[in-house]
């Protein structure tokens, strides 16, 4: 194989993110979060789009150094094609066809999703990459899936949400319980302080493979208020057992349907990618390796959105000779 430099770009929502990988090796992986989007609840996109104007060239930059890299090395240039936020996604598209214009070096467009359960193959000292066929979990803030992964770009989509992800999930029943955006991170802090028995949120039905989650929301919702009436303390002197007890309930529907997509499948490797696979209740459920799964787990800094696990895609696809022109259009919504 060639030596490869790949730079890689992720700006689909509100991370301005870039990294430089040699072969499948990663360099430097370097990420700005906009916080500007704390304050709101939630990501607006019209700001997501200006910050990503203005982070995404010391991003660059700072990514090149720390790799110890000089543009004219690079090989290709990866960026995320989507699904994502359009305003968000036109700000590395555009910069990434320049780039790769200006150094006349191909361009490789990646889909996001593709990304998160692709990034178990970067080559890390400790982490086992997954043998095809294998069935990844894809847990984000837009995305809850599961899909069959027969190879590097034959995936398909077994089992979703039908509603909300279960990011959403985690957003929005910690928007309820008082918490800042976004309020997985913090749900996961208190639920380890916790009892995950202490309070009981039913499980929703949903038949096959599919995933929802806005009954569980609205559960949630109702309990919390029936609680305040009672004491209008409730939150704040339950905070770590309410944490576990929802946390505890998401993680059960999640297992409950790999349990299922093992059954119908007969493939027992799993492996996890998205920001919710950042969750140290779901990392140390699959790390027990439950009913004789292997399970695959990311390494922390490749669960959320990062630019790394778009640079292992971009090295497949370069191998491949998988190219673009600078026509290639950005995609809000994209189909495996
Ligand atoms: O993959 P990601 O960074 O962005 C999307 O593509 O959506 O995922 C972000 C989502 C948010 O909903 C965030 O609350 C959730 O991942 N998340 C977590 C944790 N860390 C991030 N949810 C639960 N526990 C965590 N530790
Ligand atoms: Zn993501």
């Amino acid at each position: 194989n060639p030596e490869v430099f790949i730079l890689a770009i992720e700006s689909s929502c509100d991370d301005t993110a870039a990294a430089v990988l040699h072969n499948d090796k990663v360099l430097s992986n370097v990420v700005a979060n906009q916080l500007i989007h704390n304050q709101y609840g939630g990501v607006v996109p019209e700001l997501a789009s200006r910050a990503h104007q203005q982070n995404i060239v010391p991003v660059i930059d700072a990514a090149l150094r720390k790799a110890n890299v000089q543009k004219e090395q690079l090989s290709a240039i990866a960026f995320t094609q989507g699904p994502g936020l359009m305003g968000s996604l036109l700000v590395g598209s555009s910069f990434s066809k320049s780039l790769s214009l200006a150094l006349q070096i191909p361009l490789i467009a990646v889909n996001h999703m593709h990304a998160h359960i692709l990034a178990h193959f970067i080559d890390e000292e400790g982490y086992d990459k997954p043998e095809f066929p294998f069935l990844a979990l894809t847990i984000s803030g837009g995305h809850t899936q599961i899909v069959k992964v027969n190879s590097f770009f034959d995936m398909e989509i077994i089992g979703e949400t039908t509603d909300d992800a279960v990011g959403e999930a985690f957003d929005k029943s910690a928007k309820i319980l008082g918490l800042p955006y976004p309020g997985g991170p913090l749900i996961d802090k208190y639920a380890q302080l916790g009892n995950p028995k202490a309070f009981v949120f039913t499980k929703p039905k949903v038949p096959g493979l599919d995933f929802s989650f806005s009954g569980l929301k609205t559960a949630i919702l109702y309990f919390i208020q029936k609680k305040k009436q009672e004491n209008p303390n409730f939150i704040e002197e339950n905070l770590n057992d309410i944490c576990a007890s929802i946390q505890y309930t998401i993680i059960e529907i999640l297992i409950d349907k790999l349990k299922l997509a093992v059954q119908q499948t007969g493939i027992k490797q799993i492996a996890i990618g998205g920001g919710v696979s950042a969750n140290s209740g779901i990392r140390t459920r699959l790390k027990e390796n439950p009913y004789g799964w292997k399970t695959y787990i990311p390494k922390f800094e490749y669960t959320t959105d990062n630019a790394a696990m778009i640079g292992i895609v971009g090295y497949q696809k370069y191998l491949s000779n998988t190219f673009e022109t600078a026509s290639v259009v950005s995609k809000a919504r994209i189909q495996f």
